[in-house]
């Protein structure tokens, strides 16, 4: 363990000597725990983060940067799109997508390290039930649609497949995380393919350029971006695990998006076929204003801006077919190659933009109260996971349905957009049937009706089940169902 003094002339080195002011008050186990915090900062990467914070925020304060005029939406031939193409092409990019992950060279990445807060729950989003008749959860979820892929590109090449699944978490949401998946038996998929791995922390700063203390022994600490994933899977070794299992391809995802599309055989398949290194699902945008981040150029380079970083105007222009020419919403789904990451990793990541976001951030006053602000006063510092587009060599955009892929739960149910209803509601809905539409009954309100991944990932085979089936509502239709109907 690192000494007092040892840590007491890291933080003079650092400018942060203030963060000791209560040592004397403290008890050996509260001294202990802010020693061992303390000693995980470098002193001069925490005299330059306080600094950058600091320097950031006052410039935040100025006259934004506009963008507007240096934007270009993102050239066709970059762009797939599931509704333009023809049921040959998307059978073409499946085929190739599904060969892929026969050959174990697949793996999905979640992004879970964020705090969940605008949802209002204390625990980490994955664990969120969203109100499905079956009561399971986002982490269930994703963890059939994995089995479920694995078993259809396991069928189609006689393979045994598999499709480890990477999860980054925080100090926040790794332990519940992990005890989670314990409680529930991994939801049968084999622990040796969910590994889980923690990013990086850094300190909350005030408008002064000092790390706040939370408490008297501890200090604020805040989960550095989804862009920490570039540090996170060096630090944990990621890139070499995925090396030994032989994946190439990695689709990368956020938690909170019910539809998500785990290893999507035909978005991989269209990245791969097009040789691009890194790629974005998108969306077109609900609205204009709807606060997604939109995929474009800025100067002729791909990346994702924010609705906030540019004027109303720009996002409400439209093209002479009346669209609007800045369509390409980004759902947090990327492709991409493990030599990008691997060059990502080794070359660009100390280039990242840090971004800024000024919080209310709980500390201890002079005299060692707790304080709840009411208003703004830290700096956090995030990366983005997107922010790498610009270093790609061959970027691809993917447009996907929106009511087929994508129903983020952002807010608690009493917000009225992306919330838990919504997101229930699509799920139920969005699924196609393809044969004998009329069987789902006319009720109104409409039909409940769940089909658990483990039977269909993207609506397949539904016919054997539904056939002359008499549905009520509410309709579940789990592996146990499944198989009477089968047999009936
Ligand atoms: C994100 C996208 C936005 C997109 C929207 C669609 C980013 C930065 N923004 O916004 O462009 O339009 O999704 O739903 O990607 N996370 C971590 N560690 C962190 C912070 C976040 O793993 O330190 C994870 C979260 O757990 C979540 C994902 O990153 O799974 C997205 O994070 P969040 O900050 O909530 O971004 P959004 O506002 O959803």
């Amino acid at each position: 363990m690192v000494s007092e003094e040892e840590i007491r002339a890291r933080l003079e080195q650092a400018g942060q000597s203030h963060l000791l002011r209560f040592w004397d008050e403290l008890e050996p186990a509260g001294r202990a725990s802010l020693l061992s915090e303390l000693a995980l900062l470098d002193p001069n990467e925490l005299r330059e983060h306080c600094q950058r914070a600091a320097a950031a925020c006052a410039q935040e304060q100025g006259p934004l940067e506009r963008l507007d005029s240096r934007m270009q939406p993102v050239q066709p031939e970059f762009l797939g799109s599931v509704r333009k193409s023809d049921p040959q092409t998307l059978q073409r990019w499946e085929e190739e997508g599904f060969h892929q992950i026969a050959q174990n060279k697949v793996a999905v990445l979640l992004l879970a390290g964020g705090q969940g807060t605008r949802l209002g729950v204390t625990y980490p989003k994955g664990m969120y039930q969203v109100g499905l008749p079956s009561g399971k959860t986002l982490y269930e979820l994703q963890a059939e649609r994995i089995r479920r892929v694995e078993q259809l590109a396991g069928h189609r090449h006689n393979t045994h497949c598999i499709v480890p699944w990477y999860i980054m978490t925080s100090e926040f949401t790794l332990k519940p995380t992990v005890e989670f998946f314990k409680e529930n038996n991994f939801f049968h998929l084999d622990p040796a393919n969910v590994i889980m791995f923690e990013q990086r922390m850094l300190p909350a700063v005030n408008f002064n350029g000092e790390v706040i203390l939370e408490r008297k022994d501890k200090v604020a600490m805040a989960p550095d971006g989804n862009g920490g994933l570039y540090r996170a899977i060096v630090d944990n070794g990621i890139l070499e695990d995925m090396e030994r299992r032989g994946v190439e391809y990695v689709h990368v995802y956020c938690v909170d998006n019910i539809l998500v599309k785990m290893a999507d055989p035909v978005f991989i398949g269209f990245c791969v076929l097009k040789d691009a290194d890194c790629g974005a699902k998108v969306v077109e945008k609900a609205y204009p204003t709807e606060p997604v981040g939109v995929v474009c150029q800025v100067d002729g380079i791909y990346q994702v801006v924010e609705y906030s970083e540019v004027d109303l105007e720009t996002i409400q222009r439209r093209d002479e077919s009346g669209n609007l020419v800045f369509n390409a919403g980004n759902i947090c789904n990327h492709f991409f190659t493990r030599s990008f990451l691997q060059t990502i990793t080794r070359e660009f990541e100390p280039l990242l933009k840090q971004h800024i976001a000024i919080k209310k951030v709980p500390f201890v006053d002079e005299d060692g109260n707790l304080v709840k602000p009411l208003k703004p006063n830290g700096i956090k510092m995030e990366k983005f996971v997107f922010d790498v587009f610009q270093f790609s060599k061959n970027f691809v955009a993917f447009e996907v349905l929106r009511e087929e892929e994508f129903s983020p739960l952002k807010n608690a149910d009493t917000a009225n957009k992306d919330n838990p209803t919504t997101a229930r509601f699509l799920d139920e809905n969005g699924i196609r049937i393809p044969e004998q539409p009329s069987t789902l009954g006319t009720e109104n309100p409409p039909v409940l009706c769940e089909i658990s991944p483990l039977v269909s990932y993207f609506g397949e085979g539904l016919e054997v089940y539904l056939k002359d089936e008499e549905i009520h509502s509410p309709f579940i239709l789990d592996e146990k169902k499944a198989k009477l109907l089968e047999k009936a």
